[in-house]
This record gives structure tokens, sequence and C-alpha cells, in this order.
């Protein structure tokens, strides 16, 4: 019978241990549990209550099972390796299945609900033999929040029960939480791998077939056949970006793809910028940024996620509602951001496909100029430098690089050495600018503001980038992406776009945020970088506070506006004349050249698409000459 299908239904003994359930369980939670074990029949069921026991126990357990590896130089940290075929998001696999398929819209995979349980049901009967199911109740944000957001993951992953540990609020306070008879999203994730008796385990078992599924009338989840990051710890963009973004339409806030930072001035003025750019596109890097520009200061909210409601002050109000960070390893060293290095470097951290030195460390591309002499890399072979062994026989790893390119660190936001105080508010901070960025070598200067609100969701709407390691499929194809909401918006893009132009007519004009488009990638004629990045972002966030603020300088173009020739504090930057105007520039052949490609994806999305942004369409058309 089809799980979840009827509500009605009495929990069923299945006859299997549940172990750790509390008196006063909310009986909708264990009948869902039970009614679970009865499909996937694992041997023991495990509710999760976030001790510290609970997470010797389960570390010890993947240690002894091959899946984590327990480093030598860093306290309560662990390596893992995934199976090669299991590394990144999988949005061919990722579904939304609402009721009616143009609800999902032209930029989501569909299916019709009942036809995918059937599937997914199939896939799931007995998918949990020879396993332990684990019960984990968490909650998105702070416990104490007007409206907690909970849910409950049953999975049979040690490694995901691990890491919902870091990047969630999870356990006990959760479960209490829901046995007050708050509303939670129920979250099924299984790996897909069943043991039969006496069959030996494998390393990361997982299955060929997967799907990562959002019922979003209904907030649940289903997602089967991965152990990877955003497919399968549901609490991140299963639930607070897809199912939290249709929670947002219909209660009128904004669930989005953004890092959150703290910004003050020397004089001490304090303001929080927002920005979204897609999947291995900088975000984490510049939520812990290091100033370059003297007393200036950054520091960290959010670096992926932020839940934006309009206070009643009529400001924008963002939470981040992570727990950790699940930060790209490949470009994280000392040099690039070292406050992600102190985070990391104090521990209870999970380290997933980067490469293990001799000495029992973690080292990935990019964390030291050198590499050591000789690694393990990710697919467990000897990796050196030079791709010889000391016989001089070329290695098999030889030409490739010892991480994957989307290998991960996982671990506590709380450590965070510049973790702003504000991160543990439960309203949040007000926001005064959102950034939208993208990857992309040519056309986008490297900042330029909008004319407005209606503007800034054009901006956001027609957002393009080279596709990045983050998901499966081509690397560095360039494609809308949406706000960076792409894989994430969890209804029609069209309707989305229609909630940003509506949440900003609801609002009073002069409290709202200005909306900036940002690209740290752009090249010179050479193919490298034309602006350093990094540290010296700092430079373009003060000269969005001083555009806040009325206080710099800048140019009209078609486009809207960049910086003037002495808008951009570049004291002390090693980059010429040229290079800073060549960084700024709005080239109208290259924009040109971009206007079929935005009819074309506005087409692509249909007759949803506001009349609004039409207009901002032609009206650039028309600047454009
Ligand atoms: P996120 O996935 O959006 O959080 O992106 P990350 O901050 O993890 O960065 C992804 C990749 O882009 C990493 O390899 C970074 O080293 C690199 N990166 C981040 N910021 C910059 C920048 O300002 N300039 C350049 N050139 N690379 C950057
Ligand atoms: P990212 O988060 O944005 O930091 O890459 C993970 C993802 O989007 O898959
Ligand atoms: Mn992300
Ligand atoms: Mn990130």
């Amino acid at each position: 019978r089809a799980l979840g299908a009827a509500g009605a239904s009495s929990p069923v003994s299945t006859g299997v241990r549940v172990l750790g359930a509390p008196d006063g369980t909310a009986p909708e939670l264990l009948s869902w549990v039970l009614e679970t074990a009865e499909l996937t029949r694992p041997d023991a069921v495990v509710f999760i209550d976030g001790s510290d026991d609970e997470w010797t126990r389960l570390t010890d357990k993947l240690v002894e099972a091959g899946t984590f590896t327990r480093l030598a130089n860093k306290p309560n940290s662990f390596y893992a390796a995934s199976d090669p075929t299991d590394v990144a998001r999988v949005e061919d696999r990722t579904y939304i299945c609402s009721v009616e398929k143009k609800d999902a819209g032209a930029t989501n995979n569909w299916m019709d609900p009942v036809a995918m349980k059937a599937i997914m049901t199939s896939l799931y009967d007995g998918c949990m033999v020879g396993r332990t199911m684990y019960v984990i109740p968490f909650c998105m944000g702070p416990y104490d929040a007007e409206n907690p957001k909970l849910g409950v993951e049953i999975t049979d992953s040690e490694y995901v029960v691990a890491s919902m540990r870091v990047m969630t609020r999870s356990g006990r306070q959760a479960l209490d939480l829901i046995n007050t008879g708050l509303p939670w999203v129920k979250a099924l994730h299984s790996i897909g791998a069943p043991l039969a008796p006496g069959q030996s385990d494998v390393a990361w078992p997982c299955n060929d077939t997967k799907y990562i599924v959002q019922f979003p009338e209904e907030r649940a989840i289903w997602s089967f056949g991965s152990g990877y990051g955003g497919n399968a710890l549901l609490g991140k963009k299963c639930f607070s970006l897809r199912i939290a973004s249709v929670m947002a339409r219909d209660e009128g806030w904004l669930a989005e793809h953004m890092l959150i930072l703290k910004l003050t001035a020397p004089t001490g003025k304090v303001h929080y910028i927002a920005a979204a750019f897609p999947s291995a596109c900088g975000k984490t890097n510049l939520a812990m940024l290091e100033p370059t520009i003297p007393g200036w200061k950054v520091e960290t909210l959010g670096d992926d996620i932020a839940w934006m409601t309009f206070g009643e002050d009529g400001r924008l109000y963002a939470v981040n509602p992570e727990y950790g960070l699940f930060g790209v390893a490949p470009g994280t060293g000392w040099k690039t951001n070292p406050n992600a290095m102190r985070t990391i470097e104090q521990g209870n951290s999970v380290f997933t496909n980067v490469a293990l030195t001799d000495d029992g460390d973690v080292w990935w591309e990019g964390l030291s100029d050198e590499p050591p002499a000789h690694l393990t890399d990710w697919k467990g072979r000897d990796w050196t430098p030079s791709g010889l062994d000391a016989d001089g026989n070329e290695l098999e790893s030889a030409g490739e690089p010892s991480s994957h390119p989307n290998s991960r660190f996982c671990t506590p936001i709380t450590q965070c050495p510049i973790i702003a105080d504000e991160y543990f508010d439960t309203t949040g901070v007000p926001i005064s600018a959102i950034l939208f960025g993208g990857r992309r070598k040519t056309t986008i200067p490297l900042v330029t503001e909008s004319r407005d609100w209606q503007h800034g969701v054009f901006m956001g709407a027609t957002l393009s980038s080279e596709t990045t390691a983050a998901a499966t499929g081509a690397v560095g194809v360039v494609r809308r992406d949406p706000m960076a909401m792409l894989p994430f918006i969890g209804y029609n893009a069209g309707d989305y776009f229609s909630h940003w132009i509506d949440m900003g007519k609801g609002a009073d004009a002069s409290k709202l945020p200005s909306i900036f488009y940002v690209n740290w990638f752009r090249r010179d004629a050479d193919g490298g970088f034309l602006w350093p990045g990094f540290g010296e972002n700092s430079r373009v966030l003060k000269w969005v506070v001083a555009r806040l603020e009325g206080e710099a300088g800048a140019v009209e173009t078609p486009i809207g506006y960049v910086p003037d020739a002495d808008g951009l504090d570049v004291d002390g930057l090693d980059v010429t004349p040229e290079q800073m105007a060549a960084a700024v520039a709005v080239d109208a052949d290259e924009w040109r050249a971009e206007l079929p490609l935005i009819e074309e994806w506005f087409d692509t999305i249909g007759d949803s698409v506001p009349s609004s942004l039409r207009d901002e369409l032609d009206a650039l058309r028309l600047r454009l000459g």
C-alpha cells in the first residue's frame, strides 16, 4: 500500500525494536515511524536525542564500518569518501511533485504525486533490511522562534545522522517541541542499499537509482538512493529552500539561497547584507570575509540560506535556519578564507571527498600553495604532486586533483570565530542590501546597482552563471539561475518572480533593501581574473554601503549604476586603472547579445512571468539602443 497515502490507518505492529521514543511522543510521528518501518523493514528503529554519548556511538560505528576515518590532527573530526558516483546534488533526479503540473513550472522536473509515490513506495519496500532506521527530530532556525520550523528526518544512513547533527538543531529539544502539537515536515530518506543476511557492507552504500522528491502541498520530502549533502541532509535544500519557498509564498515571506553578513564601517555604522550566488560561486567566502581595507569588519550570520520576513518597522529581517557550514573545500585556505580555516581547526567536523595526508590530516587543492609529497586521494589511491611514485612510475591518479571539486567541510557555525551575536536572535537582522551574483567570464560588471526594487528583481530573475561541480552534469556552461534558486524554487518560477515583485509592492519603498548585481569572476583576454576577489571584495561592500548612504559616485549605464572612476576604494590594491575599468565596464554589444537569451529564458517559463519583468526587458532593450 502507498506509504503516507492514508492518514487514517492506525499504527501497525511490525515487531521491530523502537529505541529512544520517549513517553509523550506525538502519535502522528509514532504512526509515521511505524508505517515507514513496516514498509522499509529495518532491524531496529532509533530516535536521535542529540546527546554526546549518542555522537560517540554513531561516529564509532562509522569508523568501524570504514565510512569515517578519524583524523589524527583535528579533534573529534572525520574523513569520508563517497562512492565516486555520489558526489553532488542530482538536479535531473530532483522533482517537485505538486498536484498540478503547472504549479511546478517549466524549471522543475514534475511527476504526478500519486505516480511518484507508487514508484518510490516500491523502491522503499524492504530498502532498510539489515540496517538501522534513525528518526531525527530537527528544527530549522532557533528553537525559541515564534513559529519554530520543525521537521523529522527518517534515514538509514549514520553519515546522514552525523551530518544532520552538525548542520541542524536536532534531537530531544526538537522532539519536545513536536510533541507540543506544532506542525512538522515529514522527510524520508534511504540510501537504498539493503543488506541481505551475511552480506558485507561497503564504506559508502548508495543506489544507482536516485530520486529527490518534494511534495509541496503535503510539505513532505522523499529522498532515495544518495547519501550526499543536498540530496540526503533533508533539512537543508529540500526543506529550507524547496518546501520553505512554498511556505514563504503562502505566508508572505522569502526563503532564499543567500548568505547573511554584518558589515561594520570604521565609523561604527552597521549594515546587514544578504547575497545570493549559485552553488560554488562564493557565498561561504563572502560570509566570512576578512576585509583588506582598514577599519572595516565583517561578521558571519549565515553562508547558504536566509529566511526573510518584514518586521513591524517595515524592514526586511533575515535569519539563518542552519546550524552548520557545508562549505566547498577546494580553494579554502589561509590566504583565501582564514576564518573558515579557524572554524574547522577547532574540530567537530566531517570532511567528504577531500584527500588524506600520511599523518592523518586532510588536504585539498588550495589549502596550501605546496601539496604534501604524498596523499591518499578521494578515490583512495596514492597521489603525488608529480603523478609519479617513488620509482618514477606513473600513478593511476596522475593528472587528477587529489580532492573532488565539490568536496566539502561540514562544521558547526558556532565555531566560526567571527560569528555575529545576532546569529542567535529569533527576529533576525534588518537587511540593507541584497547582492545577486554569478560566475561569468564576460559581460557582467564587478558590481551594478539596480534602479529600484522591480529592476533589482529583474536582475535576480535573469541572473546567469557558469555551472559548477556542486551539481552533477557539465561544468562551465552558462545558464540562467534566477536568484541563484534554479534548483531550489519549490514552485512555478514565474509565480516566484511575482512573489518577489509583490513583496516589494507591499512594502515601504524607502525601507526596502537596495539590490546589486556582482561578478567576482570576470576574466581578462588572457583568461585571468580581472578582480582579485576574496578579502578584496570588502572594497565592493564599501561601495555598496556608500551608495546606500548617498556617498559614492556612480555612472548610470543601460544596465544600472556602476562605480565611477574613483568610486571604488582601490587604495593599496595591485590593479591597474585599465584592469579596473575593464572590471566595471558595460559593453553594449555584449549586453545586446544577452537580450535574446533573456527573452528565451522568459519564454521558457511562459505566461507566469510577471508583465513588470517583461517591461523591464523592454526598457533595457530601449536603453541599449
Ligand atoms: P558557495 O558554494 O557559494 O558557498 O561558494 P564558496 O564560497 O565555497 O566558493 C566556491 C569556490 O569559489 C571556491 O573554490 C572559492 O575559493 C572560489 N571563490 C570564492 N570567492 C571567490 C572570489 O572572490 N574570487 C575568486 N576568483 N574565487 C572565489
Ligand atoms: P553551496 O551549497 O551553495 O555552498 O555550494 C551546497 C549546494 O548548493 O549544493
Ligand atoms: Mn547552497
Ligand atoms: Mn557554501
